[in-house]
């Protein structure tokens, strides 16, 4: 019988990662925040910290100290860190005007950012995202600084470079490809290419920011099997649930944490092993800053108080390991 002390407890007596992104101020000056963290889940992310933008504050240094406060808390309390982003076309550095670049120079640039980045965090880091977002809504390449000035092959070059200098696995994430549809597709398609060219990729993250729709649970499963086909891992990267004003059930509460139960089901089923939720608290969450119109409840926690999506969460996972 698995002790229901916390989430944390049964997730790891059923080989099971639940994980959330850390915002390192709130680690620093919140007990409350960091031992709700270290007692209930398994894994963490940095949920600005390692971006490119918050790690360099000038051209030629680094500011690691938010990031190391997250990944050594981590350590510290033995929970896997995933590592969130080397390439990504937000949170770029002010200062950071192409412009003044050729692209060789943004080419190597992007070189020795991958190989201190993530050479620092070579015995640290488990998982990174290594190319966030490449794919646009409709399915064709982004149009970004890094693939204006390299084209397609900037993924290639950036997955080879954090394979010169870390042993971590090494993921493609994205939003709005969680189940099958035009721009999984398109993830599918981009990958698939990855790998004939030998690649070193194993794994794909899917977000599953459901704010506005609920991704079907049965078309994530799909999903994820097709990229386990192909011998890739997948995660679920970033998950929170919000509804928009209008049509929020009467007990979205109830039925949020239905929906989280699912999705945590369909990676059971699937042999995803790894749920991070887009923040700890409620009132921590990026959600009501980037969407209005939207509920703003998106997470496992209301304070410090699990909600049902929290119990929904632990029940699946406490189910068969009894
Ligand atoms: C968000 C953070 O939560 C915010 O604090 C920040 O202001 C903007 O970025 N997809 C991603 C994450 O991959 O990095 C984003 O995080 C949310 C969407």
């Amino acid at each position: 019988m698995t002790a229901r002390t916390s989430l944390r407890s049964v997730a790891e007596s059923r080989g099971f990662d639940v994980g959330a992104a850390v915002d390192a101020d709130l680690l620093r000056n919140d007990a409350g925040y960091w031992k709700l963290l270290r007692r209930e889940f398994t894994t963490v992310t940095p949920e600005n910290a390692l971006k490119m933008g918050p790690l360099r504050p000038s051209p030629d240094t680094y500011d690691f100290g938010d990031a190391d406060a997250v990944v050594n808390f981590g350590l510290e309390y033995d929970m896997t860190v995933r590592g969130h982003t080397l390439v990504w076309h937000n949170q770029t550095p002010e200062w950071f005007e192409e412009w003044a670049y050729t692209d060789d120079g943004i080419e190597g640039f992007l070189r020795d950012h991958i190989h201190t980045v993530a050479g620092r965090y070579r015995d640290k880091i488990d998982v990174w995202d290594v190319v966030n977002e490449a794919i646009a809504d409709d399915g064709s390449m982004r149009e970004t600084v890094w693939y204006d000035a390299m084209g397609e092959a900037y993924l290639d070059e950036a997955f080879g470079w954090a394979d010169d200098v870390t042993d971590a696995d090494l993921y493609y994430n994205d939003y709005g490809a969680d189940g099958i549809n035009e721009k999984s597709d398109a993830v599918y398609d981009l990958i698939t290419g990855m790998l004939d060219r030998d690649v070193p990729i194993d794994g794909v993250g899917l977000q599953l920011h459901a704010l506005h729709d609920e991704p079907d649970p049965g078309s994530v499963a799909e999903n994820v099997y097709r990229f386990e086909d192909l011998g890739l891992d997948v995660q679920i990267t970033e998950m929170d649930v919000a509804y928009p004003e209008g049509e929020v059930p009467e007990d979205h509460r109830e039925q949020q944490a239905q929906y989280y139960r699912s999705i945590v089901e369909a990676c059971l089923d699937t042999g995803c092993e790894t749920l991070v939720t887009w923040g700890v608290r409620d009132g921590d969450s990026w959600v009501p800053g980037w969407f209005s119109g939207l509920t703003d409840d998106p997470l496992l926690f209301d304070g410090s108080t699990p909600k049902p999506a929290y119990h929904a969460i632990m029940d699946v996972l406490a189910e068969g390991s009894d």
